[in-house]
């Protein structure tokens, strides 16, 4: 039946921003919400698929039937992903993960002693990339948000993290990407085959992501 397509799959979905410690009381973090990828959670979750729900910091409530593992960091997330991954069936990473964390978190409050602070970066491990080297039978989703040249690094990302499907998310248009109830994106799959949506809401967005997956899941069963 087409409301449980999705039953006897597991899927994992991450959603929300990490947060990257500078201090017990700061950090570096991004604007996203977490609405894309609870939207997408929620959809596969109505699907009848099983669906673990990887999110950042976020004041969004739990969709039903999902089962969430809360972290705060990249590297926290990374974990998180890393010890659910050999036995999903598909992977959707709307989350917004920091690229560079501080080199070291202070153990106090910083004072604000200098008329300048600099915060080391060091890079995080890029976990996509990672579920792409390490990939089985997997299908796997991306997102790209790009403030320029959309389709070019979205492509890119598509290539080097060995993706099956990827969702470019020029984030500088209103009415889409971060902390907005609505998105405006391009699917573009391994062939190369693009198809442009119009501004939708992220729950529009999810159930045709969701429908793909379903799509490719059921070709490759
Ligand atoms: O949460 P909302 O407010 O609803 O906003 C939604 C969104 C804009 C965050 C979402 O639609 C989106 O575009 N998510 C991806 C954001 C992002 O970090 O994109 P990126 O182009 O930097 O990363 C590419 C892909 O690699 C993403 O799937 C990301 O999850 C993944 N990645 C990136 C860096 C890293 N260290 N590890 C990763 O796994």
């Amino acid at each position: 039946q087409m409301s449980k397509q999705l039953s006897g799959k597991r899927i994992l979905v991450t959603a929300a921003g990490t947060r990257e410690p500078i201090d017990p009381v700061r950090y570096i973090g991004n604007r996203s919400s977490g609405k894309m990828g609870y939207a997408i959670a929620q959809a596969a979750a109505e699907r009848g698929a099983e669906v673990i729900l990887v999110s950042g910091p976020s004041g969004l409530p739990t969709p039903p039937g999902v089962s969430v593992r809360r972290v705060e960091t990249a590297l926290q997330m990374r974990d998180a992903v890393l010890a659910e991954f050999d036995t999903v069936d598909a992977v959707i990473k709307a989350a917004a993960v920091a690229d560079y964390r501080p080199e070291l978190a202070a153990d106090h409050k910083i004072k604000k002693d200098g008329e300048t602070l600099t915060v080391s970066l060091i890079k995080n491990p890029d976990i996509l990339l990672e579920l792409g080297q390490k990939k089985k039978q997997q299908i796997l989703v991306g997102f790209a948000a790009e403030t320029q040249e959309l389709l070019l690094h979205a492509r890119d990302k598509l290539i080097k993290k060995n993706l099956d499907l990827i969702i470019a998310n020029d984030v500088t248009l209103p009415g889409a990407g971060f902390n907005v109830d609505t998105n405006i994106v391009k699917l573009i799959d391994k062939s190369g085959h693009v198809e442009e949506l119009p501004q939708l809401s992220k729950q529009q967005i999810a159930t045709i992501v969701i429908d793909k997956i379903c799509a490719m899941l059921t070709k490759s069963t």
